[in-house]
């Protein structure tokens, strides 16, 4: 994978119909209410981290920890950027041309259905969001997709406006810049539901959906990526709503682990701390 600087600029015809359709974070609308605002910034005082932070000491998962194999994933797999299982964060970017060939149209309820780019995800994850999401109703959860693949033209477009709106420091700590995001690698789909305004709101992770999908998702292949209380493991903070499909065995051995992504790789003995940047 390679960081190529030069970005692929999107007509702006277009950028202002993907800044408001494909934004990955909560909309800055000034009357919102506060919980939106709040939501949308940095969580600089870590308030709301305590229960995540102690969770992979305390929670049943990790008393099984033993049991884990760490060893469902290989280092040529994380490092491919077209495989399920690749890493993307902000050390480890794909290409700007990295365009999945397999994207299809995500057959679940949609916040955005006029946006032809977003509402696609490749076609293993469309399907297994499918059967998540069938899942999740006949128990009375009713989940909707809001942002799934995004380009890197449309990354760069996206992140610049965050950049703009809040300034480099802050928006880089809830927006990827380019070639950083996963939802480039259409394995990513950011989920939401009424309970918060169809908007991607911290306090989605306290609600029924929320709860419902952080005790399920793992069970058809999709992984919470983003934890609390973990940003200076993943280089972002908590998302309750980004979910990144691995399959369901890693999914699975992931959850029970009750480590992020970059914790688990290392666990299998892949080395990413090398090239991990600051
Ligand atoms: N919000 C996540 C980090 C992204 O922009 O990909
Ligand atoms: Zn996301």
């Amino acid at each position: 994978m390679k960081h190529i600087i030069e970005g692929k600029f999107i007509c702006l015809l277009f950028a202002a119909v993907v800044l408001t359709a494909c934004n990955s974070e909560p909309e800055a609308e000034p009357e919102e209410s506060e919980t939106s605002e709040v939501t949308e910034e940095p969580d600089v005082d870590g308030e709301n981290s305590e229960e995540e932070e102690d969770s992979a000491e305390t929670t049943p998962e990790n008393e099984e920890a033993e049991s884990h194999k760490y060893e469902i994933v290989t280092e040529e797999e994380v490092f491919d950027e077209s495989s399920i299982e690749a890493l993307v964060n902000r050390q480890y970017l794909l290409s700007e041309d990295y365009v999945p060939d397999d994207l299809v149209r995500v057959e679940v309820p949609l916040i955005f259905p006029d946006h032809p780019e977003i509402n696609q995800l490749r076609a293993p994850a469309a399907e297994a969001l499918k059967e998540m999401f069938d899942s999740a109703e006949e128990e009375d959860i009713y989940l909707h997709a809001r942002s799934g693949y995004r380009s890197y033209g449309t990354q760069e477009i996206q992140y610049g406006s965050f950049v703009e709106t809040h300034g480099e420091e802050a928006a880089s700590r809830f927006s990827a810049p380019p070639g950083a995001s996963e939802h480039q690698t259409g394995l990513a789909m950011d989920v939401t539901s009424e309970s918060v305004g169809y908007e991607l709101l911290e306090s989605f992770g306290e609600t029924a959906e929320g709860g419902w999908v952080k005790n399920n998702a793992h069970v058809y292949g999709f992984i919470i990526r983003y934890h609390e209380g973990k940003e200076d493991i993943t280089g972002y903070m908590y998302e309750p709503w980004h979910l990144r499909y691995v399959g369901k065995e890693l999914a699975h051995d992931i959850k029970e682990s009750g480590l992020t992504y970059e914790e688990y790789i290392l666990e299998s003995g892949i080395d990413i701390e090398e090239n991990r940047a600051e």
